[in-house]
């Protein structure tokens, strides 16, 4: 085994700087993996702009990252199911609190994860085309299945009876949309979406039975028309903003619960900067009028929203259900497909920041990804 290296950031709003970091060890129940690719998630954007702001607990210098890739080189205590070798993906959870957010984060070399929120990569499958799904499959599964959040039933996930109730998911090309359009599918649900035109058949192939473009001002009247009479199971509404419309389809379709990935304000086009600046100010202001707005005018009609954690399928049943007993077969199947595609934007750690920095400007049905070189070679 190689010394570890990080990109660490030092102090909010910093620059991530490589640097030597503690080789992590794989406590009780966790898996030592060398890192071969990481993806980059709008959550890293969102800590970096706006520091002690959000995840307040973070105590610095961290590492930030959540998609991981690589080979696992040890295995903590009651660990079954993995050896050393084996090639997985795995969400990397250090930046959630009561984690440790250096030995337990994803962009450095060494990282300690979970076992029960890791899967084998089949051998057709590259790191970095399996590194694309970790959060974004939490995140959908939280507010998919979670009981405070949608509550549907993955009981039989992977091998369900059709059933004649549907989900919608406004944002299906985001990468934590597409995971649930595929997700809420192996759990039998039919699936409406929204995505831009170009991403329509993308949709389709993830198994959305009608797409609608979200730019549309009218896309929620449209959506509960091709509703039509059916029962809606839930709604949940991924991207900045699909709060609003997703309250207008559950209240013309009798749904009673939205769950939202997305706060009502962007929180990563923020200047990184630590003045309290008037555009932070508003941007405060307009969170909260927004989401008191939203809850009120949800819950009067009883219409319940809730906000999603991804990481909550950790310590919850839905984490071995999808992790543990979906993935590896629908992996192997192809039945899952790995959805955003992967864009490679550089090769090695310091390749992160610029990463980040190309998110905070917007993709589409991508996700940015970095390959790591093995320790060895990059030596
Ligand atoms: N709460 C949590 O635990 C958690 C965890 C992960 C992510 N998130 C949040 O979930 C959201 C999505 O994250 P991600 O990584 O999945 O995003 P992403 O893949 O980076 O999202 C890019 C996609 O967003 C779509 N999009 C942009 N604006 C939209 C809108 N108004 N309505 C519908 N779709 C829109 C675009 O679709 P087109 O290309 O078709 O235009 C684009 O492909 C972010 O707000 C993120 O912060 C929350």
């Amino acid at each position: 085994m190689g010394e570890n290296s990080a990109a660490w950031i030092d102090s909010p709003y910093a620059d991530l700087t490589i640097r030597e970091a503690p080789m992590p060890e794989a406590g009780p129940g966790q898996l030592l993996l060398e890192v071969r690719a990481v993806a980059v998630n709008p959550l890293d954007a969102i800590i970096q702009s706006n520091g002690t702001v959000m995840y307040g607990w973070l105590d610095y210098p961290v590492i930030l990252g959540e998609d991981v890739a690589g080979v696992v080189v040890a295995t903590g205590a009651g660990v079954g199911g993995f050896a050393v070798g084996d090639r997985v993906i795995a969400y990397a959870m250090g930046l959630e609190k009561g984690r440790d957010a250096v030995s337990e984060s994803g962009f450095q070399r060494y990282v300690a994860v979970d076992a029960g929120l890791a899967a084998a990569l089949p051998d057709s499958v590259a790191f970095e085309g399996g590194v694309v799904l970790p959060l974004a499959l939490s995140t959908a599964a939280a507010g998919l299945f979670e009981e405070g959040q949608l509550g549907l039933d993955y009981s039989r996930l992977g091998d369900p009876a059709p059933r004649d109730e549907l989900v919608v998911v406004w944002g299906g090309a985001t990468a934590v949309g597409s995971n649930a359009i595929q997700l809420a599918r192996a759990a039998g649900y039919r699936v409406i979406t929204t995505a831009s035109p170009k991403n329509h058949d993308r949709m389709r192939r993830l198994g959305a039975e009608a797409v609608f473009d979200y730019r549309d001002p009218d896309a929620a009247a449209r959506i509960v028309e091709a509703i039509g009479g059916s029962k809606v199971a839930g709604i949940l509404a991924v991207a900045v903003g699909s709060a609003e419309p997703c309250r207008r389809i559950a209240r013309a379709t009798g749904a009673t619960r939205i769950a939202m990935a997305s706060p009502p304000v962007s929180f990563y086009e923020q200047p990184r900067s630590r003045d309290l600046s008037l555009a932070r100010i508003r941007l405060f202001l307009t969170l909260g009028m927004r989401t008191a707005l939203l809850q009120v005018r949800s819950r009067v009609r009883g219409i319940t929203p809730s906000f999603i954690w991804g990481s909550a399928i950790a310590t919850s049943p839905v984490g071995p259900a999808v992790w543990g007993e979906y993935l590896p077969t629908a992996l192997a199947s192809g039945d899952h497909q790995l959805y955003p595609q992967p864009r490679i934007v550089g090769e090695g750690l310091p390749a992160i920041q610029g990463a980040i920095d190309t998110l905070r400007d917007g993709v589409s049905a991508q996700k940015l990804v970095i390959n790591l070189p093995t320790v060895t070679t990059e030596s």
